[in-house]
């Protein structure tokens, strides 16, 4: 196997330790990297710390192809070629989510606010302006400039518990990040083109395509990286059972 690293560190910021609590409470969304490259064998660290999660019966169904360098530009060539319907179609592997009419309560409303606090808040985007709102989910393609990209891929058998320890997978390495001072964020997008990512990657058919993810270092002074999301109280999604009277 070869161990190079994805590319030559220069001037990564130094690690900082954070326990548990932080790394949950510091991990986010980002997207909006700097170029500082993130060593080969710092992606393979973080790669086998969230191998450490759990999986039913261990069978660990998880894959992950990562690209940096030059193929990762032409991975995100490829992308945006067939974003822009001029390559291979859409496709995704699995119903990742409902279609724009699909969404319940109290989800569609979240969906909204989220919608709202990425586009028009933080980015300035008005509802109705469609190119702009394009071009910001373009960057998706590329990462959002980050140096890796890392697509996520689970056995098709058996999928439904091979979907949750992708899960448990892919937050392990979000969290696993933070112990490094990197980044991430998860994508769904880029899943809307699997037959691409497949082509290019040479993903076997029976593993399926989960989500991209993006690693690196946040770019601290882009507007992108103002934005937090709120939760809903524990109240609102836990029932506690606990001794019974009498
Ligand atoms: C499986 C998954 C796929 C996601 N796909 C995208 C995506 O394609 N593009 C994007 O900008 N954010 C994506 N997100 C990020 C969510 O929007 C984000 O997690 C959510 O708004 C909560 O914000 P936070 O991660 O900053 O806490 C995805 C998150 C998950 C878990």
């Amino acid at each position: 196997m070869n161990h190079t690293p994805v590319t030559a560190p220069t001037s990564a910021p130094a690690a900082t330790p954070v326990t548990v609590e932080d790394a949950l409470r510091s991990r986010r969304s980002v997207r909006a990297f700097l170029p500082t490259p993130v060593p080969r064998s710092t992606v393979e660290r973080l790669l086998a710390l969230a191998a450490r999660s759990a999986s039913n019966s261990n069978c660990q169904p998880w894959q992950v192809h990562v690209v940096s360098g030059t193929a990762k530009r032409s991975l995100t060539a490829a992308l945006l070629r067939s974003h822009a319907g001029d390559g291979e179609g859409r496709g995704r592997d699995y119903a990742y989510q409902p279609e724009q009419d699909g969404w319940r309560e109290p989800f569609r409303s979240r969906r909204r606010r989220f919608g709202e606090s990425l586009y028009r808040d933080t980015l300035g985007i008005r509802a109705d302006d469609t190119d702009a709102r394009l071009d910001h989910h373009r960057r998706n393609y590329d990462f959002f400039g980050a140096p890796v990209g890392i697509v996520l891929t689970t056995s098709r058998h058996p999928l439904q518990s091979a979907l949750v320890d992708a899960g448990l997978f892919l937050q392990a390495l979000m969290l696993a990040a933070r112990g490094d001072g990197l980044d991430t964020c998860p994508q769904a997008s880029v899943i809307d083109f699997s037959p691409v990512l497949r082509r290019h990657l040479l993903i076997p058919d029976d593993q399926l395509i989960v989500c991209g993810v993006a690693l690196g270092y946040a770019d601290p002074a882009h507007r992108l990286n103002r934005l937090r999301t709120p939760r809903e109280p524990v109240v609102s999604f836990a029932t506690f059972h606990e001794d019974e009277a009498g």
